[in-house]
């Protein structure tokens, strides 16, 4: 017995020194002391050994076992730090290569109109809020004066989401929830999102974006909104502009008009950009009308305001020349990086 452990022992030290990598040492490892390796079966064979022998056969065999392990252990350090050595030559690190460079996104240009219009509205003092999307059918339409039958009600503009609940066609429904929520005085712009059932071509979407304005206060008359907004335009288009107004109708507004910038193309003279005409139509705009006042709770003898609301979408367009609507959605990089 004493022999034949000899001989295993002889056998492992010689196959573990010829191991030439982890694997290797390893199915040298399962060989001798797996569960069907020959240590083991020598030990499962103890039953055959005459009891008075056992003990001294059980110390040889741990002894065995002890060495075996004892050299599989050395020669693995030896093997992993061979591999290790052999990593750390083969991966060199040019640490002088340029580094990757992350990308970085753009504002979209209609970040950049939006910034820059509350930028000058809260210069004056205002109040940027906002309001819902999705809107009651009363803030949206019957608060604003705009009665059932009114031809902005039919189903084909608006997106409803029940007879109650639709999508906002427009940031209108703003001026409503804060008549509603503060006292005068009152200045604020309500930027937002808005929806309205349209196809998609090069000047209409299904959603777009309004910038609405408010001011009420003691005395507030045509001559203040025709100050505020001429002034936002010389802020945004250049001190030269002008504006000028043309009677409109909005059911929320009396009087109601439109304003007009002379074109920043070509200084009023008449090009392909304004038409011909000198003139760009830019927002609409009125004094409140008392019947709106009223139904938000404010006294129509006490307060006059004005209010206003603009597309996002159409100064971006005009202030960077861009002719297709379309362009602002589509996020392609190749666009967006000239912002
Ligand atoms: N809500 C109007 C629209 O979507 C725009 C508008 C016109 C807003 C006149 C106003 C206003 O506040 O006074 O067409």
């Amino acid at each position: 017995m004493k022999e034949k452990l000899q001989k295993i022992r002889e056998n492992a030290m010689q196959e573990i020194q010829a191991s030439d990598g982890l694997a290797k040492l390893n199915d040298v490892r399962v060989a001798f002391l797996g569960k069907k390796g020959e240590l083991t079966a020598v030990l499962k064979s103890m039953k055959e050994v005459a009891p008075e022998d056992r003990p001294q056969v059980g110390q040889w065999v741990n002894e065995t076992r002890a060495a075996i392990e004892k050299m599989l252990e050395e020669t693995k350090a030896r093997l992993e730090a061979a591999e290790l050595e052999a990593k750390l030559k083969h991966e060199v690190i040019d640490v002088t290569l340029p580094a990757k460079r992350s990308k970085l996104g753009h504002s979209h240009p209609n970040a950049v109109v939006l910034d820059e219009v509350e930028r000058i509205f809260v210069g004056m003092g205002y109040e940027v809020v906002e309001g819902p999307e999705v809107e009651y059918d009363y803030y949206n339409f019957e608060a604003l004066n705009i009665p059932a039958n009114h031809p902005a009600k039919d189903e084909q503009d608006t997106f409803y989401i029940n007879d109650k609940i639709l999508l906002r066609t427009q940031t209108s429904p703003v001026q409503v929830r804060v008549m509603e929520s503060k006292k005068p005085p009152i200045r604020m712009i309500a930027p937002g999102r808005v929806f309205r059932a349209d196809e998609v071509d090069a000047t209409h979407s299904p959603s777009f974006h309004q910038i609405e304005g408010m001011v009420i206060d003691k005395n507030i008359t045509f001559a203040d909104l025709k100050g505020t907004l001429g002034e936002f335009v010389r802020k945004l288009f250049g001190s030269n502009t002008k504006v000028k107004f043309r009677p409109h109708h909005f059911p929320f507004t009396e009087p109601s008009a439109e304003m007009d910038v002379s074109c920043f193309k070509c200084g009023g003279k008449g090009c392909r950009f304004c038409k011909g005409s000198g003139w760009i139509e830019i927002l609409g705009c009125g004094m409140i009308h008392p019947k709106v006042l009223k139904m938000s709770g404010i006294d129509p003898q006490e307060y006059s305001g004005f209010a206003f609301g603009v597309g996002l979408e159409r100064i971006t367009l005009l202030k960077y020349e861009i002719d297709d609507m379309r362009l602002l959605y589509e996020n392609d990089d190749r666009f967006l990086s000239q912002f």
